[in-house]
């Protein structure tokens, strides 16, 4: 997947026309941010959904290979699996588009990757990276010089102060906070609510003020 120095609206791909896979609670999340964006929403494409009347955008077939105006954005909240599909999707054509809530502030200078959301309120400061995939949810921020490696998800309202590094595929839970120059590991989970002060290897779930790792 690649990542350039991007940050518009609807960054990643000059897309206007999306599609989402994932028809669950945060494809819905991302078909409304992406509506007020300005992109139109073709449907879901969700193997496993069934059509609800509480689906506001239409159930499509996925395709078996993508044509080059079917841009994608891969809406599943556990990690793992998104980056699993994203990369079959990928390997089948799809083309990677980005959805940036109109009401986020992405600094001109942050560098966003491919099959990026950033919702509502959520802040990415100056010269911050989001790598491909990575989910920073609602009034989630992300300080200035952050890396965020690719398929990590910041959760609503979680803070990470300047120079935080955050792992591939690691949540940082919501309301959590991170002191800065904090690195923490691939496949971590930070709890709700942790203050982490020191660094997390890989692999820990930590909780707490301050947090600890989780026997
Ligand atoms: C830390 C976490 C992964 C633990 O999950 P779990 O193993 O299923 O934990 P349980 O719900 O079984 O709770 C086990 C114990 O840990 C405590 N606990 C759970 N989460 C905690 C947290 N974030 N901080 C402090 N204690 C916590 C529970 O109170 C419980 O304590 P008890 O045994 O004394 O009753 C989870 O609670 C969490 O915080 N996940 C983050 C969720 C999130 O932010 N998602 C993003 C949504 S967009």
């Amino acid at each position: 997947v690649t990542s350039s120095r991007e940050s518009h609206a609807t960054a990643g791909s000059a897309a206007r026309t999306i599609c989402i896979f994932g028809a669950g609670d945060h494809g819905h999340v991302v078909a409304e941010a992406a509506e007020l964006a300005g992109l139109r929403v073709l449907g879901f494409f969700d193997d496993r959904a069934t059509a609800s009347p509480l689906q506001r955008w239409p159930l499509l077939p996925t395709p078996a290979t993508f044509d080059a105006d079917t841009h994608v954005i891969v809406a599943i909240g556990d990690n793992a699996m998104r980056e699993a599909v994203t990369l079959d999707l990928l390997g089948r054509g799809a083309i990677l588009t980005n959805v940036i809530h109109p009401r986020a502030f992405v600094s001109p200078s942050a560098i966003v990757g491919a099959g990026v959301f950033v919702g509502p309120l959520a802040v990415a400061h100056t010269d911050a990276k989001l790598s491909d995939g990575v989910i920073v949810n609602s009034g989630a921020i992300v300080e200035h010089h952050c890396i965020i490696e690719n398929f990590a998800h910041i959760a609503p309202g979680a803070a990470l102060a300047g120079r935080v590094r955050v792992g591939q595929r690691t949540l940082v839970g919501i309301g959590a906070s991170v002191r800065p120059a904090i690195t923490i590991g691939c496949d971590a989970i930070i709890g709700a609510g942790a203050a982490v002060v020191r660094d997390v290897p890989d692999g820990e779930t930590q909780t707490g003020v301050p947090a600890t790792t989780r026997s």
